[in-house]
């Protein structure tokens, strides 16, 4: 989509079919870019680091909705705009997926015939697929009893070879660690350039649909990586936009200040010390010691963002928040953007204050994987139903409305 054609008021306008999801479905824009729909090495190929020789493995990853939300941007209002970059729908749920075929096309053009990983869950379901796809092995080495069981039932669909240890993800990704060394295994943890630079496509996305960076990007952080390769990704589309002549005229592409969340029970990065045992509701940012730390501190401190916490209580209202008022359902994690977007606009301790951002001010929030994963805090409460007598008047009446 080109720069000048994005207009929030193509998502405001509630008659317009573009209003339920990103504009990014319509065929108009397939035209733009035959690409699409098919991955994203073959959408991103000259920024990613493929050639002629990789076998490209792909699950149709990326081309994530880009959703504008009436209901948060009025949160902030001052004529600001809040898009959440659902994630959530990749192959597999998650935004795993965007680095997982960048890591294992590479892996296979190594010759790679074992994936490894350590995992909160997701990297575990995407690797496991992805390693299917390919017709190699995968193991994953996780922390017994902690991982969401959408994420677990998906790593035994796709056949991983599955090891639960007695220790949490840290311990995990420092064993995983050491048998990489031993050369038997291809590791896939986002310690794996290749997994960043696949990740990195989401901020293209973003650029892409919007014409421009946002000037704001709020999304959870845990092992790091994400927050990296987002950061990654803003700045090499500013420093390729002189090989884009088409933007020139339309001024110059932009950064956004980075703001990660942290779990309050797992928050090294904000506490600056590693947490030797972390405690969060959100299973899949449960991390101690992230890999990505340095990164992630160097990409807080160029776009003069922040990095925050946010509590399980607050987690848990804004993933119930979210589903009932924007219709978007994510599992725990990733709803500590959201509930770091409320936060920011209404916390006087917040980290980054969006009381006195400029108006018309445009927020990305990313929410990385989807609610069906983490079904067990929900499922409490379907306890609850209980069945009435198969009537219309019991049913009106239990319709109670
Ligand atoms: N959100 C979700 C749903 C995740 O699964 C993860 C990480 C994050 C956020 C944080 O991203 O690690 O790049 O800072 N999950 C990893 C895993 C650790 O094993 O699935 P990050």
């Amino acid at each position: 989509m080109s720069a000048d054609s994005f207009k929030a008021e193509n998502y405001r306008a509630g008659a317009s079919p573009t209003f339920h999801a990103a504009g990014n479905r319509s065929g108009r824009l397939a035209n733009v870019c035959p690409e699409r729909g098919r991955g994203v090495i073959a959408r991103y190929r000259d920024f990613l680091p493929v050639n002629d020789k990789t076998p490209i493995i792909s699950l149709g990853e990326g081309d994530t909705p880009l959703i504008y939300c009436p209901q948060l941007s009025e949160r902030i209002a001052r004529g600001c705009d809040v898009f959440v970059k659902n994630e959530g729908v990749n192959p597999t749920g998650s935004f795993k997926d965007r680095g997982m075929t960048v890591a294992v096309s590479k892996a296979i053009e190594r010759g790679t015939r074992t994936l490894i990983c350590a995992s909160t869950g997701n990297t575990s379901a995407s690797a496991a697929a992805y390693a299917a796809r390919a017709g190699i092995s995968c193991v994953v080495i996780l922390p017994g009893g902690k991982i969401a069981t959408g994420k677990l039932l998906q790593a035994f669909a796709y056949g991983a070879k599955i090891v639960a240890i007695d220790g949490n993800f840290d311990d995990a990704l420092r064993i995983v660690r050491e048998l990489g060394e031993r050369g038997d295994f291809s590791i896939v943890n986002s310690i794996n350039p290749d997994r960043i630079a696949g990740q990195k496509t989401a901020a293209f996305e973003i650029v892409d649909e919007l014409g421009n960076a946002p000037d704001f990007h709020l999304l959870p952080v845990g092992n790091a990586g994400n927050i990296t390769a987002y950061w990654a990704g803003y700045g090499e589309y500013q420093a390729r936009q002189r090989t884009f002549p088409e933007r020139q005229s339309n001024g110059s592409i932009k950064v956004p200040a980075m703001i990660g969340f942290q779990a309050a029970g797992a928050a090294p990065i904000f506490h600056n010390q590693i947490i030797q045992k972390p405690e969060t509701i959100a299973s899949a940012i449960r991390i101690g010691n992230p890999a990505s730390w340095k990164q992630a501190r160097a990409a807080i401190a160029e776009s003069h963002g922040a990095i925050d916490i946010v509590s399980d209580g607050e987690i848990i209202a804004a993933q119930t928040w979210l589903a009932r008022y924007e219709g978007i359902f994510v599992e725990p994690a990733s709803a500590a953007a959201i509930a770091g977007l409320f936060k920011c606009c209404d916390s006087n301790e917040a980290a980054y204050s969006f009381k006195k951002i400029p108006e018309q001010s445009r927020i990305v929030c990313t929410v990385t994987g989807h609610g069906l994963k983490d079904p067990d805090i929900i499922m409490q409460r379907m306890r609850e139903l209980k069945p009435v007598p198969a009537t219309v008047n019991d049913v009106q009446r239990a319709i109670d409305l």
